[in-house]
């Protein structure tokens, strides 16, 4: 597989074209993909609204519908799918222990330690960002990010194009769907569908530092 060419041929969809459809065996691998991403202790630390209805599309887009954001609307108009990458807002051991929990259900375990070892290393871990670094929150909202990574290659692969989306706000978001009452909050809006023949992005070269700058071969 070339995986140059999928990392090419996708960009950041501007225009969608809302007559065309995606597949439901698509978007399920698309959940898939984001089900299984890799999290740090496979904390797992969010939630995603997939959003395809017009209702609850609309409920994403008012987000957007603000000075400075409302040039993202259009795509939540538009494409045929949005999902909304939700990060919690808080971890407890009662977490922790449900995580191993589902974990040993799943038969994953680690042959070097009880699980009671394994609950304490976790909750070790989990107190590194919430007591040591302060930054619980941010370190959550990172997991969110592989989610994006894994979601934006894949769905090249499918040939769905996306465009991930910052430009929102999430207070206006988070009240839509009761997001702090359930101990979430939106990080990332990914749109999803087919562009238009007219969308100035999809002609655009990429643009990038070269290697010499990124990158440290050793
Ligand atoms: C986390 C993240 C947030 C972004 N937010 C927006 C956004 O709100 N609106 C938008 O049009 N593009 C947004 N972009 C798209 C970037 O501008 C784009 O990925 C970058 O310019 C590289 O272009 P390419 O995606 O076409 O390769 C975002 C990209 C990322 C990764």
């Amino acid at each position: 597989m070339d995986i140059k060419h999928y990392m090419l041929q996708r960009f950041t969809a501007k225009k969608y074209n809302p007559a065309k459809k995606i597949p439901e065996p698509i978007i399920n691998q698309l959940v898939d993909l984001l089900r299984y991403t890799p999290t740090s202790i496979n904390s797992q630390p969010y939630h995603f609204i997939i959003a395809s209805t017009e209702e609850g599309k609309q409920r994403v887009a008012i987000s957007m519908n603000k000075e400075g954001l409302i040039y993202n609307k259009n795509k939540v108009d538009q494409a045929s799918h949005t999902i909304v990458i939700c990060s919690k807002t808080d971890m407890d051991e009662a977490y922790i222990r449900k995580l191993i929990d589902q974990e040993y259900h799943d038969g994953r375990h680690n042959p070097n330690m009880t699980k009671e070892e394994l609950i304490n290393l976790y909750i070790d871990y989990m107190n590194l960002h919430k007591i040591e670094h302060l930054d619980l929150q941010a370190w959550m909202a990172k997991q969110c990010y592989i989610a994006l990574g894994n979601l934006l290659l894949g769905a090249s692969l499918a040939n769905i194009d996306a465009s991930p989306i910052e430009g929102f706000d999430p207070k206006i978001l988070d009240a839509q769907f009761n997001l702090k009452e359930k101990g979430f909050t939106s990080v990332l809006v990914i749109t999803l569908g087919y562009h238009t023949e007219d969308d100035y992005n999809a002609k655009q070269p990429k643009s990038r530092f070269s290697k010499e700058e990124l990158f440290t071969f050793c």
